[in-house]
């Protein structure tokens, strides 16, 4: 089983950006984490982040017959972007929304996701945990 972990922007910045919402780990940290558990599970993980909406969306569209599972972590672009949206719902590949920090507890603006519509569940507020149960919920999902 193959699943892809992408990140949106800003979250490069993790460790040093707004800790005492998104915690000290860094974005390496959170991938190492994601390598250990997915070992023990005997999955493959592609992981990678863009600050480009653009580049997100290819790496969606370049998913298709790839990758069994997305765990998608779009940050900003969880509250703007139809672009996003709209390539997941094309690709039709199961995708699990995840945040670090529970969103619905945050501003208004973040309180809606674009993407949560296509998406098979959403999980949030967990911190690095939050990638660790994405993971898990990933491999319980059957390839369509
Ligand atoms: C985030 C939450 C988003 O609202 C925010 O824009 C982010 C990070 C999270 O992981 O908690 O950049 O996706």
């Amino acid at each position: 089983m193959k699943i892809r972990f992408l990140n949106g922007p800003n979250l490069n910045l993790l460790g040093s950006r707004e800790p005492g919402i998104y915690g000290a780990a860094t974005l390496a940290d959170i991938e190492a984490a994601v390598r250990r558990e997915a070992s023990e599970l005997k999955v493959e993980v592609d992981f990678r982040q863009s600050n480009i909406e653009g580049e997100i969306v290819t790496w969606i569209q370049d998913s298709k017959g790839v990758f069994d599972v997305i765990v998608l972590n779009a940050a900003a672009y969880t509250h703007t972007s139809v672009a996003i949206r709209d390539a997941i719902a094309a690709v039709k590949i199961p995708t699990i929304e995840i945040h670090l920090s529970n969103t619905s507890a945050r501003e208004e603006f973040r309180h809606h996701s674009l993407v949560a519509p296509v998406c098979i569940g959403v999980i949030s507020g967990f911190g690095v945990n939050s990638y660790i149960l994405g993971l898990r919920a990933a491999v319980t999902v059957k390839a369509s």
